[in-house]
């Protein structure tokens, strides 16, 4: 897959405040299934703003985040910086350029909703020889299908069918990502690994957060996070897109606030 360095162009800064963070039963899950004891290494592949870096980090003595756009990098370090961690090194390049980027070994390779963006069978060969015996690669993303869904906490849902028709009034209905239209995805993700040497992944769930709750901007930055919303691809409309996007939620929630339900947590397991 051709990588366009628009993919995000300007969705960094909105990333950490607009995205549902992931299962808070991660890191036990984690440490549980691979006997995680803050030994061996860890590498998050298209880390972004290092959401999954900056948590698995103290479950290992070192950690590398690696994102080929240099915004999420930047917003990647900045968060470790805050929380005062120091073990991760974050290095700005594709999972293509894998080993030589960040050369191995590792106990574990993870990919939080990114792995779709590269060239999955061949990157997995690459992380296999990467990860040590015993080690795993796990790929993460929020799954809302067939899930039960929790009981609101109180405010509206995000009303994200006519929030997607908005957008498709400004950009179009073919989908876009940076310059042109997104990846497809011939093989589901189970099917990529099951091409490569680690085979068939185990499929895990782990309970999503259930009151995760937004306010106008915070859904405002949840779309614009997006490579189908990104900033740049509304062009000069962008402050137009925003004040449509800012009365339609005003006239959707009287306090401004919203409950996002984004699903639990799949995780797939692949062991080496
Ligand atoms: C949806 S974000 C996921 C960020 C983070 N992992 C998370 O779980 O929130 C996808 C990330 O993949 C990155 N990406 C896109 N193409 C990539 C590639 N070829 N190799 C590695 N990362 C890539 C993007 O720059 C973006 O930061």
């Amino acid at each position: 897959m051709r990588y366009d360095p628009t993919f995000y162009a300007g969705a960094a800064v909105h990333y950490r405040s607009g995205r549902p963070p992931y299962s808070p039963q991660l890191e036990a899950l984690l440490a549980e299934e691979l006997g995680l004891d803050g030994s061996g290494r860890l590498l998050d592949v298209g880390c972004g703003p290092g959401f999954l870096t900056v948590r698995l980090a103290s479950l290992f003595e070192d950690a590398v985040g690696l994102d080929p756009d240099p915004a999420m990098i930047a917003e990647g370090r900045r968060a470790a910086e805050e929380r005062a961690i120091a073990n991760i090194t974050w290095i700005q390049a594709r999972a293509e350029a894998l080993p030589a980027a960040a050369p191995g070994p590792y106990r574990l390779v993870t990919f939080g909703q990114s792995f779709y963006w590269t060239d999955e069978v061949p990157v997995a060969e690459a992380v296999y020889d990467m990860v040590e015996p015993g080690g795993a690669l796990v790929l993460l993303g929020h799954h809302a299908a067939g899930r039960v869904v929790p009981p609101s906490p109180g405010p509206p849902r995000i009303p994200h069918d006519e929030i997607r028709e908005l957008v498709r009034n400004y950009l179009g209905s073919t989908g876009r990502a940076g310059r042109s239209t997104p990846p497809v995805q011939a093989l589901s993700l189970q099917d990529a690994l099951a091409r490569s040497r680690f085979g068939a992944p185990r499929v895990i769930f782990a309970p999503g957060v259930p009151d995760h709750v937004l306010d106008v901007e915070g859904v405002l930055s949840n779309y614009f996070s997006m490579s189908f919303a990104a900033p740049h691809l509304f062009g000069d409309r962008v402050g137009e897109f925003a004040g449509e996007l800012r009365a339609l939620l005003s006239g959707r929630s009287p306090a401004g606030l919203f409950w996002d339900w984004p699903g639990d947590t799949k995780v797939l397991l692949a062991r080496k």
